[in-house]
């Protein structure tokens, strides 16, 4: 996707050393653009741990890079199979972090040790590409969902969660993938944007890269989803997952889960875009199993924005002594999602319709 008519992946190689990783600096966005460059593996984990890069498809890929950067520095099996592990420690919901190092070791495995650098880059291009690739297609089958919407003399609404667009992928995102499709397409819409307390993906991120792209939308309170779709003021909801259970439950950035609730009581089709790479097919009952990662208090706590003087200020909103929870991600069982949205077409949220798309997991 394009910053100012300049394209952009969210991580890439550095042009001059062939090496280095590059990436965007998510939590500094959206009051500055800055380019991260990684050179070892704990700079990766750290940038993946501390959500400098984030998304379920891009730390998969990042993690893919950052097992490159250890090769380089130890190649030994030893030292993989640590260094993956380490890598995979760093964030435990997102089941793409642990399919990209499952995927890696898994070719490295038979190479050679004196071979394992070169291989490893091409392996992790591979994850980066196809990612890609995957995330353009979701935005090919989603489209007619927004097409369907289409009526005369009337703006599609959206309404979506969290912050998956392109920052959370290579490119083109999951969620905002069919959202972007159909904008380029000419089709008038609008998009609501949850702000995503805590961290505030929605409201820092999601607006951030629309509004780069030119995309009309809406920042709302995460409170306000169910008085819009009462209101006939959103037509669909599409968001992004960061693990889909063989059966359809969707985990997602805490507080889906109540959107998906308000959709459902109010006839609102509610689509999970989700690559393949998200689906975890080990796992049956996504809402007792997927591991939902618990995060800092303080992001709960404390609030970061930027004063009228430019200047970047952290401020705690909570009375002194109280103390935070910080469930990350919450579980959306498949009953209450309309369909999934993935890179070989469109299917209900259960066993049977992710089987008849993906056969081979039969
Ligand atoms: O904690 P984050 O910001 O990594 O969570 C991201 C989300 O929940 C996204 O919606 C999800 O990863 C889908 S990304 C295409």
């Amino acid at each position: 996707m394009k910053i100012d008519g300049i394209a952009y992946r969210s991580v890439w190689l550095n042009a001059d050393d062939r090496w280095s990783v590059h990436i965007l600096d998510q939590t500094k966005l959206p009051w500055s653009l800055e380019v991260l460059r990684l050179t070892t593996r704990d700079e990766a984990a750290h940038a993946i741990k501390s959500m400098q890069t984030r998304g379920a498809p891009l730390i998969g890929a990042v993690a893919a890079y950052g097992l490159c950067l250890a090769l380089r520095a130890d190649a030994s099996t030893e030292a993989m199979e640590r260094d993956a592990e380490l890598i995979n420690a760093t964030r435990p919901t997102a089941v793409n972090l642990r399919w990209a190092l499952d995927r890696m070791l898994t070719r490295l495995r038979n190479t050679p040790v004196s071979e394992r650098v070169a291989v490893a880059y091409a392996e992790a291009a591979l994850i980066a590409d196809e990612d890609v690739a995957q995330n353009q297609a979701i935005g090919q089958f989603g489209l007619p969902l927004i097409e369907a919407a289409v009526r005369p003399g009337h703006r599609v609404n959206v309404l979506t969660h969290c912050n998956a667009g392109w920052l959370a992928t290579v490119d083109w995102g999951t969620a905002l993938s069919p959202i972007y499709t159909a904008f380029n397409a000419g089709i008038d819409l609008h998009v609501w944007v949850d702000e995503t307390r805590p961290r505030n993906q929605g409201a820092a991120l999601t607006t951030w890269e629309l509004g780069k792209h030119g995309v009309p939308h809406t920042v709302v309170a995460d409170n306000a989803g169910g008085h819009f779709m009462q209101h006939g003021m959103v037509d669909l909801v599409i968001v992004g997952t960061d693990r889909v259970s063989r059966t359809g439950d969707a985990a997602n950035k805490i507080g889906t889960y109540l959107k998906a609730l308000a959709a459902h009581d109010n006839n609102v089709p509610f689509w999970v875009a989700t690559p393949s790479t998200t689906i975890d097919w080990e796992l049956s009952d996504g809402v007792a199993d997927i591991p939902i990662e618990e995060r800092s208090a303080a992001e709960v706590t404390d609030m970061t924005g930027r004063l009228p003087d430019g200047t970047i200020a952290t401020m705690r909103v909570v009375a002194a002594d109280s103390p935070a929870a910080n469930p990350a991600f919450d579980v959306t069982p498949a009953r209450l999602v309309t369909g999934l949205i993935t890179e070989r077409g469109r299917c209900s949220a259960s066993a049977d319709g992710l089987l008849g798309l993906f056969p081979e997991r039969r």
